[in-house]
């Protein structure tokens, strides 16, 4: 293997940026589930206080764990994979700069909008329109960037990670811009340019592909970079990546009406969106295969490898969430899961076991790199990190799969004269132990992020800067 000097090194800093904010926004925003948690066991948390009631915080949380700790985990891992793959620094400095703190103004925008009660009430899309349109800047320079990047690539081959990551960039784009058109009538006040079904479906057009570009697709590019680079092996198959990649696409965005069973949705829709969330199994099963064969040969690394560890698990949970998800999908099935803790359970296992376990372990494999280190400040640490979430996430899903279970089956039991059997808050009464089990599994989870902070800080401060800079500056011809 030859190796050689690029003349321009990679641009290192904002991807430091983002990994950092990771871990940050991962904190806050776990820890506030564990507090929307707490409040489901204890009321009293709500603190009698608009700002604090579950009602404000739990899209805060949503937005806080999808966009703040999900988004910068793609962001920065896009922006280091794109270079490395492509073997030449970011198209622009400063737009990547803008894209860092553009993103983090959005962040904190929601931190202060949200608790008010400024919300478009639409899931996932809560930001009212001026935080929206910045948004939409901020995506569209993100799009340049990465776009950019890749026409000035050094290579001849555009690396199967980087078109999952701009698939996920491009759909976003557009999902989000679609969604949002709306006619503002004050600075925090805008009315949806749709109405009624058409309102609704647009909203979960959004809302489905948001999961399936935003919280699959760009983790599947992190992925397909991440898991071959930390086992040391080439991707399994690269045939299947291909196949994959455009099965997924052509099928996701299809799906969202599962998302509107026995409503007011034309029903031939609902069944077109069953129908296609079955066959999303394929691919996203298809993928999930590619990943972990991937290790063939390599298993014993998983021994003595907890960056391994999270990466592979996080593939063991998609392949169990991808598995739910088109279940759930059924009708007959989604009439018992529907409004219960079963759907909160199965976002979760994806959410945790999938999206956070892949960023988790993306991050620790990139910042010993970043930060001119050999390898991370305690490999026990990132162990312990490893049971903390995993332990955590059983918790979780489980808890959740007993109560979704109790609570549609309770809601459904009807006595022989055709009353209820159970009165509302029997079903509620019964979900509590669940709920305890829920927020201890979050503690969990949440007290790993903390061990990692510590981690990060150390390896951070120990940081050689100036050998992180000429390691970027080699470019090992031949590999990515
Ligand atoms: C410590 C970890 C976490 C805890 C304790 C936690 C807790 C919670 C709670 C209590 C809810 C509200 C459930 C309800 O309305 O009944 C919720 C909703 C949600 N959380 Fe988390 N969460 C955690 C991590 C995450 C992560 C990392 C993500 C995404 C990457 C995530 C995504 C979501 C989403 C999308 C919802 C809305 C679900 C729905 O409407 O169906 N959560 N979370
Ligand atoms: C083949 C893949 C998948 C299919 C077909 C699928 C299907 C479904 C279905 C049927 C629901 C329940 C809708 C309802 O009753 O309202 C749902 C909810 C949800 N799923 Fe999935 N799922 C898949 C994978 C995933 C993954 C990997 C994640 C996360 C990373 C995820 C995140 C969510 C979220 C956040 C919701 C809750 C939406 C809401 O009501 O707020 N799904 N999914």
């Amino acid at each position: 293997m030859s190796t050689a000097i690029s003349p321009t090194a990679y641009n290192y800093k904002v991807v430091r940026q983002f990994a950092i904010m990771t871990v940050v926004w991962g904190i806050l925003g776990m820890g506030l589930g564990v507090f929307i948690a707490s409040q489901l066991v204890w009321p009293q948390l709500n603190l009698d206080l608009p700002w604090t009631s579950f009602g404000r915080l739990r899209p805060l949380h949503t937005n806080l764990v999808i966009f703040a700790f999900g988004g910068c985990a793609l962001f920065g891992t896009s922006y280091y994979v794109v270079q490395r793959t492509c073997q030449t620094r970011l198209i622009s400095d400063s737009m990547a700069a803008f894209t860092f703190w553009g993103w983090q103004a959005v962040i904190v925008g929601a931190l202060i909008t949200l608790p008010m009660g400024y919300t478009t009430t639409k899931e996932y899309a809560e930001l009212e329109w001026p935080l929206a349109i910045l948004l939409a800047i901020v995506w569209v320079t993100y799009g340049l960037v990465f776009f950019g990047t890749i026409v000035k690539r050094k290579t001849k081959h555009i690396y199967v990670g980087n078109w999952f990551y701009g698939a996920f960039i491009v759909v976003t784009a557009m999902l989000h811009i679609v969604n949002h058109i709306s006619l503002p009538v004050s600075l925090f006040k805008s009315y949806s340019a749709y109405s009624g079904a058409t309102d609704a479906m647009i909203q979960w057009w959004y809302g489905h592909n948001a999961v399936g570009f935003f919280l699959t697709t760009g983790f599947l590019g992190m992925m397909y970079y991440f898991v071959p680079k930390q086992a040391e092996r080439p991707i399994y198959s690269y045939r299947l990546s291909i196949v994959h990649f455009w099965a997924l696409i052509t099928l996701y965005i299809w799906a969202g009406p599962h998302h509107l069973h026995y409503t007011a949705l034309p029903d031939w829709a609902q069944s077109l969106g069953m129908v296609m969330s079955i066959i999303l199994l394929a691919p996203s099963w298809g993928g999930m295969i590619n990943g972990m064969m991937t290790l063939s040969g390599a298993w014993h690394k998983l021994r003595t490898d907890p960056i391994l560890r999270f990466l592979v698990v996080s593939l063991a949970f998609y392949g169990m969430s991808t598995f739910e998800g088109p279940m759930m999908a059924i009708k007959t099935v989604n009439s018992l899961s529907h409004y219960t803790d079963w759907t909160i359970g199965h976002v979760h296992a994806g959410a945790l076991g999938w999206v956070a376990m892949i960023s988790i372990g993306a991050v620790y494999h990139m910042i010993p790199k970043l930060y001119g280190r050999e390898q991370m400040h305690s490999i026990g640490l990132i162990n312990a990190h490893f049971w903390l979430a995993t332990i955590g996430t059983v918790l979780y899903i489980a808890s959740m799969w007993v109560n979704g279970i109790t609570q549609g089956l309770m809601w459904r039991a009807i006595n022989d004269d055709g009353t209820l059997t159970y009165s509302f808050v029997e079903a509620l009464q019964a979900s509590h132990p669940g709920y305890i089990v829920r927020a201890l599994g979050g503690a969990f989870f949440a007290s790993g992020m903390l061990l990692m902070a510590y981690n990060v800080f150390r390896t951070v401060r120990a940081a050689n800067p100036a050998q992180a800079e000429e390691a970027a500056k080699i470019v090992v011809v031949g590999a990515h």
